[in-house]
């Protein structure tokens, strides 16, 4: 074996476009396409070292040791690892992200990317951008996304060889700033994976799947464009149409505090004050909110002084996953 230990950094990604719903939950294959933007400036760094002497797979996050389902997880991937690799060694997993847990940021996208670049050069694998992300989904669905550079789509696929994600554009194309107002650092007590699973019990999510080809032409195409007012339509009505996915599951997921409410209602009255700006919710209370450059310092100091708004994140769009000396 070439290589036994690697590093990989990973930046997490918002989706524009929303993966909610699988058709096959074990290798994550989405019920729709999704199209997300990286964020520069946070970051998960991983280490990963096959390592004969231990008995067991070992992972620790932040200098806490990890076990349960985030241990599993963290096999699972690394099983698909070892198969391809030909390998039977276990190995210890030491994951560091530069956003302090709890701000509401799921790392689980950049967590996944920068694992499965680090374990599978790790094990001596030579993986191409496609076979990463196609590895990084079984993971995690949208850190598939958080592979390649920039502004990326994931095209849906039905199966594991055609389900990835590429860039549609780079990070220099556009300067879109993402403004992340924290209303909520608790930890969420549905994750994402038990609400994919949900869809299915509400009426609406056909709807959603049906319309989502349209919608993600329009998206790319204001993207490809830098279309701010087309993309700011799309972006708000997807997000919408994913909660009221949520809302209409049963059990309800309702994931919006009264403050998302607030900053929803806010950013809709700056664009009609003339504002480039809209918003879009992932799967709990804090509200990205997108932006042009120039606007951005505005618009954080604006969301500040918002009731209920904690702090702002401000991140710009960011590049592929990356080895560290490699
Ligand atoms: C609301 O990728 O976190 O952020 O595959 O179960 O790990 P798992 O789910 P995950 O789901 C992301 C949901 C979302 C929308 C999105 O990022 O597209």
């Amino acid at each position: 074996m070439g290589y036994y230990k690697a590093t990989a950094t990973a930046h997490p990604n918002i989706a524009f476009i929303k993966y909610w719903g699988d058709l096959d939950p074990d290798l994550h294959i989405p019920s729709n396409g999704s199209i997300s933007m990286n964020l520069r400036g946070l970051f998960s760094r991983t280490t990963v070292s096959f390592d004969p002497s231990v008995e067991q797979d070992q992972f620790s996050l932040d200098n806490r040791q990890i076990d349960g389902t985030g241990l599993v997880r963290v096999s699972n991937l690394l099983d698909r690892v070892r198969k391809m690799a030909g390998i039977n060694t276990f190995a210890s997993v030491e994951s560091h992200n530069n956003f302090p847990a709890g701000t509401g940021i799921a790392s689980s996208a950049s967590g996944f990317a920068a694992l499965s670049l680090a374990a599978s050069k790790a094990a001596g694998l030579d993986f191409d951008e496609k076979a990463l992300s196609r590895l990084a989904r079984t993971g995690s669905g949208s850190a598939c996304r958080s592979i390649p550079a920039g502004f990326v789509e994931w095209q849906a696929g039905g199966n594991d060889e055609n389900s990835y994600a590429y860039s549609i554009a780079s990070p220099e194309h556009w300067d879109l700033v993402d403004c992340i107002a924290l209303v909520s650092q608790d930890e969420k007590l549905i994750s994402s994976s038990e609400g994919h699973a949900l869809t299915k019990t509400s009426l609406l999510h056909p709807a959603r799947v049906a319309d989502a080809p349209r919608r993600l032409a329009v998206c790319r195409e204001a993207i490809l464009t830098r279309d701010f007012d087309a993309l700011a339509e799309v972006a708000e009505l997807d997000s919408n149409l994913m909660h009221a996915v949520m809302i209409t599951s049963s059990p309800p997921l309702l994931y919006w505090q009264p403050a998302t409410v607030t900053i929803m209602k806010a950013v809709q009255s700056w664009r009609k004050g003339g504002l480039m700006v809209c918003y879009t919710v992932d799967a709990g209370p804090n509200v990205h909110v997108l932006c042009s450059r120039d606007v951005s310092g505005d618009i954080a100091d604006r969301l500040e002084k918002l009731s209920g708004v904690q702090k702002v994140l401000v991140a710009h769009p960011g590049g592929p996953a990356d080895l560290e000396n490699g």
